[in-house]
């Protein structure tokens, strides 16, 4: 296995189970083999993003509790070779602690190219699960000063719990918005207030946001190419960030 990243932002709604998703995606169209684990305990919707809703049986809270093997809550994504997926907990109430899922994650590692843990927004035993083995992170961010601050809070956070290796993701970004708003001079602004090395710029992107609600993952679009080029950085390639 080559590494466990785990996808956070502090605040909801960020695009972080879009990014993982869109990652995950990208990294499997280079032909790795790549499981995403959805941490967001009884509000899981990966599955849904994945198209495997109405084949699922199994999820986390079941092979905690020995109704099944690590392995049986697996599935593969009908529309995308290569990537698979963990299903979180139906209900909250099954929220897994954080060596539980290092358990679990170390059951499948093997297996695997990549592993994206997708958190839950906060910084509270959701996310520290997520975060617990991870070897990575992708701190996922919208130019907004309560977005950032959820960056910051969950950077020191993930920095707490071990994981160093923490880039910052812009999401959703569209620089006519961000120029109308004017809460920040340029993007090297809001870079500055995260103090994080950024890894891309992912453009609001209504085509990919509808093809992954709907669980048509692959489909090309503005926001697909950055996140493929956000997978080639994540390999150490020299990607350009194209920030427009
Ligand atoms: N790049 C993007 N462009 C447009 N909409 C996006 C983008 N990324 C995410 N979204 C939308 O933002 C909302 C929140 O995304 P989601 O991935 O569920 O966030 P989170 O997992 O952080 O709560 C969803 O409606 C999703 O479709
Ligand atoms: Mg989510």
């Amino acid at each position: 296995m080559k590494e466990v990243i785990v996808v956070a932002s502090g605040k909801g709604g960020t695009g972080k189970s879009t990014v993982t998703v869109g990652l995950g995606t990208a990294l499997a169209d280079e032909g790795y083999k790549v499981l995403l684990v959805d941490c967001d305990s009884g509000m899981r919707g990966l599955d849904i993003m994945l198209g495997i809703t109405r084949s699922l049986v199994f999820d986390i809270a079941d092979a905690v509790s020995g109704s099944c093997t690590v392995e049986n809550t697996v599935y593969p994504c009908p529309n995308k070779k290569g990537l698979f997926l963990m299903p979180a907990p139906l209900n909250a109430y099954d929220e897994v602690a954080p060596q539980v899922l290092g358990q679990l994650v170390d059951g499948v590692a093997d297996i695997f190219d990549y592993i994206i843990v997708d958190s839950p927004a906060g910084v509270g035993s959701g996310f520290e699960a997520a975060a617990y083995p991870a070897t990575r992170a992708l701190v996922v961010v919208n130019t907004e000063p309560t977005s950032l601050r959820g960056g910051q809070n969950v950077a020191r956070k993930l920095t707490e719990c071990g994981v160093s290796d923490i880039r910052l993701v812009i999401n959703k970004f569209n620089r006519k918005t961000f120029e109308k708003m004017a809460l920040y001079e340029d993007l090297d602004e809001v870079i500055d207030v995260t103090a994080l090395q950024l890894i891309a710029v992912i453009p609001e992107d209504y085509a990919l946001a509808a093809a992954i609600q709907s669980g048509k993952i692959g489909t090309a679009s503005k926001a697909s190419n950055a996140l493929s080029r956000l997978a080639g950085r994540i390999q150490g390639r020299k990607e350009p960030l194209l920030i427009k």
